[in-house]
């Protein structure tokens, strides 16, 4: 018979029913974290930032109910969608003026970086991640432990990701924005901040470099550069390239054009270490230069160590997401520094650096 019979479940006093109320809080915090995801996406797809920015001040919600696209009958619902993102910190409410009755609506940095036309806008990335293409696999994830599939993407849709993308011209024209959008945000605080890694090189790959991006930043900021971008066909297709730009459709696994130095931004960490090893083998082979600039220069995250520090955990939330995110789409994972290190010495390289200036990924530098 279950140990759990009616008369077992009394109120237990004290501490241990506080512990069991907030386990109960936590759970259900858990069981509904998507909400957070699925509120952004709405006031995103109803433009909330746009409207706000357009406005040129703090709106109030009389103001943001005339602007929105909705229907009136939804308009009593709509200071609960702002609550949550206030709560979330996408906006602020603000009294701005003595004599103001209602609280004004305001954009946060987080809101800001979400605008359309910021030229680094995240939303981009937020429209691909949150597709129902990209979320239905995760329904999969408990099926995938149980079967042979490669990943819960591959159960979810029969075919492999980057599969998916050439035959599907909608997830390969969002996947490819958000991509670009995530090269314009990382480029520049690449060029600003760490721009001494291209000294000296005359010549650049970026390895499943996507529409060019990066590769055309780079060409733009070290005009003796020349720089050539490498991804699948179906990616590159019609792309054109100019004098100091090119454009090779082909396959990593195959080979590298040679160059001084080959970049790889958000490539490893979507492949598994036997994977990986291939790719960086192709582009040791491709690298020209003898002396320090033969490089490969390497964007993606490492993973910290797990701490208790308060400040450190959204980070490492959000790193153990990606890592998830890998382990779902793609056959990737995020790697810690000890993971990276073996990658790169089974790939036959003899050092690298590591540069801590890009947020929650980091510059890595492989010599031969
Ligand atoms: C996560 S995206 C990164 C894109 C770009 N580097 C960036 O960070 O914006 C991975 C890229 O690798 C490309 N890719 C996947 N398999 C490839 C292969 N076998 N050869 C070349 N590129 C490939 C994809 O098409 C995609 O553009």
């Amino acid at each position: 018979m279950s140990s759990f019979r009616m008369n077992n479940f009394k109120l237990i006093p004290g501490e241990h029913a506080t512990e069991l109320l907030n386990a109960q809080a936590h759970i259900w915090n858990h069981i509904f974290n998507f909400i957070n995801s699925m509120s952004l996406k709405c006031a995103i797809q109803l433009g909330i930032p746009d409207i706000i920015h357009s406005h040129g001040k703090p709106m109030t919600l009389s103001e943001l109910l005339v602007a929105l696209p909705i229907h009136p009958t939804k308009a009593c619902n709509v200071p609960r969608l702002m609550r949550i993102l206030i709560h979330s910190g996408f906006f602020v409410a603000e009294k701005m003026f003595e004599n103001d009755q209602e609280e004004r609506y305001a954009l946060t940095d987080a809101s800001r970086l979400l605008l359309k036309d910021n030229p680094l806008s995240v939303t981009p990335f937020l429209v691909a991640m949150l597709d129902p293409v990209l979320t239905k696999p995760w329904h999969f994830l408990t099926a995938w432990f149980q079967n042979e599939d490669l990943t819960p993407f591959d159960t979810a849709h029969g075919k492999k990701f980057w599969d998916y993308g050439e035959h599907e011209a909608k997830l390969n024209h969002f996947f490819s924005n958000a991509m670009a959008s995530d090269a314009r945000f990382v480029v520049s605080v690449l060029i600003d901040k760490c721009s001494a890694v291209f000294d000296g090189l005359e010549s650049l790959v970026d390895v499943g470099g996507g529409t060019g991006t990066v590769a055309k930043a780079i060409a733009d900021a070290f005009p003796s550069m020349e720089c050539t971008v490498l991804d699948l066909p179906h990616v590159v297709a019609g792309l054109e390239g100019s004098k100091k730009l090119k454009y090779i459709g082909g396959d990593m696994f195959e080979a590298v054009p040679p160059a001084d130095a080959i970049l790889l931004k958000w490539i490893l960490h979507d492949w598994n270490d036997e994977e990986c090893i291939k790719i960086l083998g192709r582009c040791k082979e491709a690298i020209t230069s003898t002396d320090k600039k033969g490089k490969v220069i390497i964007i993606d995250m490492i993973v910290q160590n797990q701490k208790e520090d308060d400040e450190d955990r959204e980070s490492i939330e959000t790193q153990l997401f990606f890592d998830m995110l890998m382990m779902v789409l793609v056959t990737g994972k995020e790697r810690n520094e000890k993971e990276w290190a073996k990658l790169f010495f089974d790939a036959g390289f003899s050092d690298y650096k590591i540069t801590h200036k890009l947020g929650l990924r980091s510059l890595i530098e492989v010599y031969p």
